[in-house]
């Protein structure tokens, strides 16, 4: 994925020759762009800020009507280029992401846009304090370019909203892009920034990652605040990056953990002094597969034969050989615990945490416009998409607390969980453990639920994953190159330089990911003298997903 910086001004330098035009701008190609190629072009006069942001924005009015990955663009994106020309001309250029685009998943607070988690009744819920996370990534120098849709306050991995409707797989146009946060996935994918956020409370940064062939990362609980951020649950959330290389990852991910103690999520306090100003981009380089010992859980697989599952398994089976020539040793791991159906259904702590986790972040002082202060009554506004496999769900978290009789006893049970996978990695000397996030292809677009995710592991026990393309399912004609099929690497807790340098060897085999082919089309960049407005469409859900019914 890194271009080298003679072969990126050849490139951009040729196609600024070859068409000179007057309403548009030919000097920056932001297809696959990486936090490097973006510095090289800028610090070598080759671009501007501003185009940069435009280009993002050409590819986003271009491409955005056919997957429908946006909620809004930021109106002050294009000043903020501006500013940031000024300070590549007067030399002052600070922060490891000095004017890169991103794009954070709708349930992540910003100053500049409402934070909707993709639900009507939030449409004017307007944050007057960035998260800590978005403070930590602007402070570094980046650009908020907008925000994605996102499945409504990020509780199943469809990506369906009541304000931004169904987001479409850029692979496959049949499919869901995996979720909860599909949105950035599918805008990573199709390069309308560089990198985007995400959150996670059981699969939503492993999942549209997964489909989108994105790498992510949901960090070891504790490494990166969470506050500012929709809850779902106090016990499973994580935020994290999502990026179409290892290398803009682990910048993403030093940036987002740089906040490190945030007394308004007290997780932060576990956090080792020894981890206060790593630098997650170093573990890309040095290091080696070779003596690595993986375990493979036998029990994320399905291992039916159907055009669904058996391009999984295949893809599986292919990555373990190439690991193997590779110098790694896989250890099987059959025990029955880790089955990530019946630890879904057993220790699940969602239904309990979420009405008090939701309603403690509508109460925030720092919510300005007018929204509702608590989930029944959001619930009730009508505005409110609840898909009917999620219907049991939210009506028993609308009756539930971390009070219930069933809620200590599930804790201790995840604590238990917790000493069972570390016993694991001992009794194996393991330096990580493998499977497939998904057991099935992401599931067509009108399906009842995503099924067949493995994410449940890492949520409920709080260990580091990082999750990498690991390959694509036969072409077929609804998806020209395949459906992209995703691997969780999952580590012992502030493992992530471990995980990146695994990642980053992987990658550098294998070479798996591509960009969607009908994004894959270089576009005329318009000069803008506004950023434009994105009209999110809801008018494309799925008959099946009745809104506002509830
Ligand atoms: C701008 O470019 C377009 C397309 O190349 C051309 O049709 C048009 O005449 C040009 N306008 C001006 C004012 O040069
Ligand atoms: C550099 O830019 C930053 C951000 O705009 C500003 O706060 C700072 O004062 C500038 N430094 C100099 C030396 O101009
Ligand atoms: C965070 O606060 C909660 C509620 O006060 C408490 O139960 C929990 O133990 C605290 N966690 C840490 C890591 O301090
Ligand atoms: C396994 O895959 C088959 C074929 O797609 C599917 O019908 C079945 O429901 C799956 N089983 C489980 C347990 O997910
Ligand atoms: C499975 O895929 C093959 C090859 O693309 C196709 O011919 C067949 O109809 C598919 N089967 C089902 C059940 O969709
Ligand atoms: C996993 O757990 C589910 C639900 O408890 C059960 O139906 C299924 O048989 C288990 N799978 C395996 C491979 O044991
Ligand atoms: C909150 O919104 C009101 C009404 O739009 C506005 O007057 C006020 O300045 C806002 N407060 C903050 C802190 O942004
Ligand atoms: C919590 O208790 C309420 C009231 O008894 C019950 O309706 C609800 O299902 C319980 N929730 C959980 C998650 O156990
Ligand atoms: C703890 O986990 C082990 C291994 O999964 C299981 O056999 C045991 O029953 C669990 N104990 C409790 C108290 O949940
Ligand atoms: C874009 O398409 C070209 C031509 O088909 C192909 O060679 C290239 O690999 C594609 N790029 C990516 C990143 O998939």
């Amino acid at each position: 994925m890194k271009m080298s910086w003679l072969a990126l001004a050849g490139v951009i330098l040729l196609s600024f020759t070859a068409k000179a035009s007057n309403s548009t701008i030919d000097s920056f190609d932001s297809r696959e762009a990486t936090i490097d190629g973006v510095h090289n072009a800028l610090f070598s006069g080759i671009t501007t800020c501003r185009d940069v942001v435009s280009s993002f924005l050409s590819r986003v009015e271009t491409f955005n009507p056919s997957i429908n990955s946006i909620i809004s663009l930021n109106p002050n994106a294009l000043n903020i280029a501006e500013e940031m020309d000024a300070r590549i001309a007067a030399g002052n250029v600070t922060g490891s992401l000095f004017c890169i685009p991103i794009l954070l998943k709708d349930n992540y607070d910003t100053l500049e846009l409402p934070t909707t988690g993709g639900c009507l009744d939030l449409a004017d819920n307007k944050p007057t304090v960035d998260a800590a996370a978005v403070f930590a990534l602007k402070n570094a120098g980046a650009i908020i370019l907008g925000k994605t849709n996102l499945h409504e306050f990020a509780l199943e991995g469809l990506t369906v909203s009541s304000l931004g409707g169904q987001t479409i797989n850029p692979y496959d146009f049949t499919r869901t892009p995996g979720g909860s946060s599909g949105g950035t996935g599918a805008a990573i994918a199709s390069s309308f920034s560089v990198f985007g956020t995400g959150s996670d409370t059981v699969n939503s940064l492993r999942s549209p990652a997964s489909a989108n062939s994105l790498f992510s990362f949901r960090p070891t609980r504790g490494l990166i605040s969470r506050s500012g951020i929709i809850p779902v649950s106090y016990t499973q959330d994580a935020i994290g990056p999502i990026a179409r290389n290892v290398k803009d990852l682990a910048v993403a991910l030093t940036v987002m953990a740089s906040i490190g103690f945030d007394p308004l999520d007290n997780t932060t306090s576990l956090r080792p002094p020894s981890l206060s100003r790593v630098d997650y981009s170093r573990d890309t380089i040095g290091g080696s597969l070779r003596g690595l010992k993986f375990g493979l859980l036998e029990g994320m697989f399905n291992h039916t034969s159907s055009n669904e599952t058996t391009p999984v398994n295949d893809v599986m089976s292919h990555m373990v050989t190439v690991l193997q020539n590779a110098g790694v040793e896989i250890i099987p791991i059959a025990e029955s615990v880790y089955n990530s159906t019946a630890l879904s259904a057993s220790l699940d702590v969602q239904a309990p945490e979420f009405r008090e986790d939701m309603n403690a972040y509508l109460q925030t002082q720092s919510l300005n416009g007018s929204h509702h202060s608590t989930l029944g009554q959001v619930y009730t506004s009508r505005k409110f998409l609840v898909i009917p496999s999620q219907y049991s769900f939210v009506e028993t978290a609308l009756h539930s607390s971390t009070s219930n009789s069933s809620y200590a006893p599930t804790k201790l049970g995840i604590q238990n969980l917790t000493t069972t996978l570390q016993t694991t990695f001992s009794a194996n000397a393991l330096d990580a453990i493998i499977y497939p996030e998904q057991k099935n292809l992401v599931v067509k677009i009108g399906s009842p639920s995503q099924i067949g995710r493995n994410g449940i592991l890492a949520a409920l026990t709080g260990y580091p994953v990082v999750t990498i393309p690991a390959g694509f399912s036969p072409p077929t004609d609804d998806a020209l190159i395949g459906v992209p099929i995703g691997m969780e690497i999952l580590g012992l807790p502030w493992s992530e330089s471990k995980l990146i340098n695994i990642a980053s060897h992987i990658s550098a085999l294998m070479h798996v990911r591509r960009m969607p082919s009908f994004a894959n089309i270089s576009v005329e960049v318009n000069s803008y003298s506004s950023v434009p407005t994105i009209t999110p469409d809801s008018g494309n859900i799925p008959s099946a997903y009745p809104i506002g019914v509830y």
